[in-house]
C-alpha cells in the first residue's frame, strides 16, 4: 500500500513553492505598507471559539469542522479561519492597552471539510487583515483599500469589488422576519437547498447562485434599504470614501456573508477568471464580536483572501513577475579530489550569501553540465582531472557560452565580483 495525501489537501511542491514565497513576500510588502503587523495563531483552539463566532447555524460549524477531543477529553477544532482567533488573542492579551487600534495581519493554513472541487480545498490557505478598535467608515475603507492594494501589487487584473451592508442587532432581526416572511410565499419555487436553509437561517437564501432562486427572489426586498439611521449613514460614508478614493465597486443588496458574526460593512473581491467559486476574498465588519467572546466592546473590521484561488487566477493571467531563484554556481567535478575542492569552495560561497550546487550522483562531467543546464545556473566551473593537477578550474557563462580558465585562488574573488555584477 502506498500513501497519498488526504482528499482535499495538497502538496505544493519546489516547481510551485517558489511561487507561493514570491507571493506571500508582496503581501507582507503592501501589509507593512499600510502598517499591519503580522499575528500568528495556534492552529486549534477550543471549538465554542469557533461556534459561538461563526454561529452554530453556519455551513461552516454544522458540518465543515475539523473537530476532535484531546486526551483530556477537551473538544478542540482546526481553525476554519482566523478572525476568531485574532479576536481571542486580542482579548487574551489586552492588545488594547497597548494601542487602540491593533491592525494584524496573517497568512496560513485553514481547515473545513467541504466537497473538494476547483478552488475548494479542505486544507487550504488564506491571508488576511484584521483592524481592531475603531467604529469610524475611513477604517472599512482602509482594509477594502489594503484588500485591493494586495491584488494590484499582485497583479491581478479584473477584480471586481462588491460591497453591502449586513446591518446591525437592531435592524437586522426586524428584516430577516420580513424576508422570511417573503419567502415563504414563493417557497415552493425556491431550490430544495434555499427551502432547507429558508428555516435555518433565511439570509443565506439571499445569495443562492441558482437561477430558480434567483427568479423566485427578483421581488425580494434588500436590507440595505432597511437598515437602521446609525447603519444607513456609515454605509453611506463607506460608499462616499470609497468613491474619494477611486475604488471602483459595485453594491449587491443580496451580498450576505457565510459567517454570523458580520455587521454593517460586508464585502467581497471577485474573479470572472476563476470558476464557479468565484469569490477571491471576503471580509467586512464585526462590532460584537468582541464582546460576544468575552471582551469588552470592541468594534473591527477584516478580510480573508484564499491564496490557492489568487494562484488560479495568476496562472491563468500569466502575472507572476519573477522567475525562480537559480543556484548562481554549478560545480562539476570530476574525482575525489576536484569534488573535495568543489565542496569547499561550494561552502565559502555559501557563507557569502551566494547559491551554489554541485553534484552528489557521481556522473560524468557531460552529464554534470546537462544537469546545471536544467537547473538553468548561470555560471558552471568545472574542475576535470587536468584541472586539479594544474590547480586551474575552467568557468563557463551558460548564457553566453563565454569559458576561461583561472587558477584555484582566483575563483573566489571573481564570484564576489560576478555577484555584484547581476
Ligand atoms: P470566508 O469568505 O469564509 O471569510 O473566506 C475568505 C476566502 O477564503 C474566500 O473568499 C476564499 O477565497 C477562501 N476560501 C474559503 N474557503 C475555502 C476553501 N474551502 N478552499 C479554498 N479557499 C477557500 C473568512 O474566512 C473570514 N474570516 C474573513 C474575514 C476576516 N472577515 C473579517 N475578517
Amino acid at each position: 500500500m502506498t500513501y497519498k495525501s488526504i482528499k482535499g489537501t495538497r502538496d505544493i511542491l519546489p516547481s510551485e513553492s517558489w511561487k507561493w514565497q514570491r507571493v506571500e513576500e508582496k503581501i507582507r510588502g503592501v501589509m507593512h505598507t499600510f502598517n499591519f503587523r503580522e499575528i500568528r495563531t495556534p492552529l486549534f483552539e477550543e471549538t465554542s471559539l469557533f461556534s459561538r463566532s461563526i454561529g452554530e447555524l453556519t455551513d461552516i460549524v454544522s458540518k465543515e469542522m475539523y473537530t476532535f477531543r484531546d486526551l483530556s477529553g477537551e473538544s478542540l477544532t482546526l481553525r476554519p479561519e482566523m478572525t476568531a482567533s485574532v479576536v481571542r488573542a486580542h482579548i487574551q492579551h489586552n492588545l488594547r492597552e497597548q494601542s487602540p487600534l491593533v491592525k494584524l495581519y496573517y497568512i496560513g493554513p485553514m481547515f473545513r471539510q467541504e466537497r473538494p472541487q476547483a478552488g475548494r480545498l479542505r486544507q487550504f490557505h488564506q491571508f488576511g487583515a484584521e483592524a481592531i478598535g475603531s467604529q469610524i467608515p475611513s477604517l472599512d475603507v482602509e482594509v477594502v483599500a489594503l484588500a485591493v492594494a494586495t491584488y494590484e501589487a499582485l497583479g491581478v487584473k479584473k477584480t471586481i469589488l462588491r460591497i453591502n451592508s449586513v446591518g446591525c442587532e437592531k435592524c437586522r432581526p426586524p428584516y430577516k422576519e420580513m424576508l422570511k416572511r417573503h419567502l415563504t410565499r414563493v417557497r415552493d419555487r425556491l431550490s430544495a437547498e434555499s427551502q432547507r436553509r429558508l428555516d435555518v437561517n433565511p439570509l443565506r437564501v439571499l445569495d443562492s447562485k441558482s437561477e430558480e432562486d434567483q427568479s423566485a427572489m427578483a421581488q425580494i426586498p434588500l436590507l440595505k434599504d432597511h437598515l437602521c439611521p446609525e447603519c444607513s449613514a456609515h454605509y453611506a460614508s463607506v460608499k462616499e470614501e470609497l468613491a474619494a478614493l477611486e475604488l471602483q465597486y459595485e453594491e449587491d443588496g443580496r451580498l450576505v456573508r457565510g459567517l454570523d458574526y458580520y455587521t454593517k460593512t460586508a464585502f467581497e473581491i471577485l474573479s470572472k477568471d476563476l470558476g464557479a467559486q468565484d469569490a477571491l476574498a471576503g471580509g467586512g465588519r464585526y462590532d460584537l464580536l468582541a464582546e460576544e467572546l468575552g471582551g469588552k466592546p470592541t468594534p473591527g473590521i477584516g478580510f480573508a483572501a484564499g491564496i490557492e484561488r489568487l494562484m488560479m487566477v495568476s496562472e491563468k493571467q500569466k502575472s507572476f513577475l519573477d522567475g525562480e531563484e537559480k543556484p548562481a554556481i554549478f560545480f562539476a567535478a570530476l574525482g575525489n579530489e576536484a569534488q573535495r575542492w568543489a565542496m569547499k569552495q561550494a561552502l565559502e560561497l555559501r557563507r557569502r550569501g551566494i547559491s551554489a550546487e554541485l553534484d552528489f550522483l557521481s556522473r560524468s562531467l557531460k552529464a554534470q553540465m546537462r544537469e546545471a543546464d536544467r537547473q538553468q545556473v548561470r555560471h558552471v566551473i568545472i574542475v576535470g582531472e587536468n584541472e586539479v593537477k594544474t590547480r586551474r578550474a575552467t568557468i563557463k557563462d551558460m548564457k553566453s557560452g563565454e569559458q576561461k580558465t583561472v587558477s584555484f585562488d582566483e575563483v573566489m574573488s571573481l564570484f564576489e565580483k560576478t555577484n555584484t555584477d547581476k
